[in-house]
């Protein structure tokens, strides 16, 4: 297999939505000893990215003996619930989902852009391969797809409907390190039309959810005009706000 292909050459993998605003030359897929990686280049220069279970900072973060205190796991109240059921409408780097899952959630994913997609499929067959990840790996499942088409067809459907629903859909602004406010950059190209879609995801969502929908945002962001949260925790850079899923549908 050749050691690097441009979006260009690996067409068949993705599809225009995918990299509309990208040039032929700006975005690398990676296929190497280390798995599935893209790279942008030029004036999206970034370092490798890709979905790692088992190795980096994600593995760290999920052995820490903390791990209930992490804000997503008390907006989707883990505590009382250890085996909730998750749908995470917005995977990307599914970084969410692992701690999520770590912590005995079952976690359903996914994420619309084809490129990320297989990203992910790749880092949940190297978890796969990992004994100490086995338990966690078959809780997560992955689906390619738009989540707003998707919860709005099943909103019905008791076997698919999740007790939360768990909507990340923007990289946020403010990163601490200039790699990773490049690797936002790149990434924001991905999801450029998240941000205006938010009020439907939530919308969907709320029917969808049997118990609750968790959104996280940057810390300023505004709310929606139509719905406000029961309530909200917030960290130093960004705040999860909890809305009561709509039982009367
Ligand atoms: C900020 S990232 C999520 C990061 C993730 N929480 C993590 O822990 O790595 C947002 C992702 O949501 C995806 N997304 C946005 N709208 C979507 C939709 N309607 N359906 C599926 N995925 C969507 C984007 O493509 C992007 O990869």
């Amino acid at each position: 297999m050749a050691e690097r292909l441009s979006v260009q050459e690996s067409i068949a993998l993705v599809e225009s939505s995918d990299h509309a605003l990208l040039k032929e030359s700006d975005l690398w897929i990676h296929f190497d000893a280390q798995g599935v990686s893209i790279q942008g280049v030029g004036e999206y220069a970034t370092s490798k990215v890709l979905v790692d279970f088992v190795g980096g900072a994600l593995s760290r973060r999920s052995q820490h003996k903390h791990l209930h205190g992490e804000m997503v796991a008390k907006a989707v109240g883990i505590k009382k619930h250890p085996d909730t059921k998750v749908f995470d409408a917005t995977t990307g780097l599914a970084r969410d989902s692992f701690i999520l899952a770590t912590l005995g959630c079952r976690v359903d994913m996914m994420e619309q852009s084809n490129i990320i997609g297989c990203l992910i499929v790749d880092g949940l067959r190297r978890g796969r391969e990992e004994a100490d990840l086995a338990a966690t790996m078959t809780r997560m499942h992955f689906k390619q797809g738009d989540s707003l088409s998707y919860m709005t067809l099943e909103r019905n459907n008791q076997a698919l409907r999740p007790d939360v629903v768990y909507l990340d859909p923007m990289f946020p602004d403010r990163q601490k390190t200039a790699l990773a406010k490049k690797e936002m950059r790149l990434f924001q190209l991905f999801c450029l039309e998240a941000e205006t879609e938010l009020d439907l995801l939530l919308e969907a969502a709320v029917y969808f959810a049997k118990r609750h929908v968790v959104v996280k945002r940057p810390l300023k962001a505004a709310l929606p005009v139509d719905r406000k949260p029961s309530h909200s925790i917030t960290g130093r850079s960004c705040r999860f706000d909890v809305y009561v899923a709509n039982t009367e549908a």
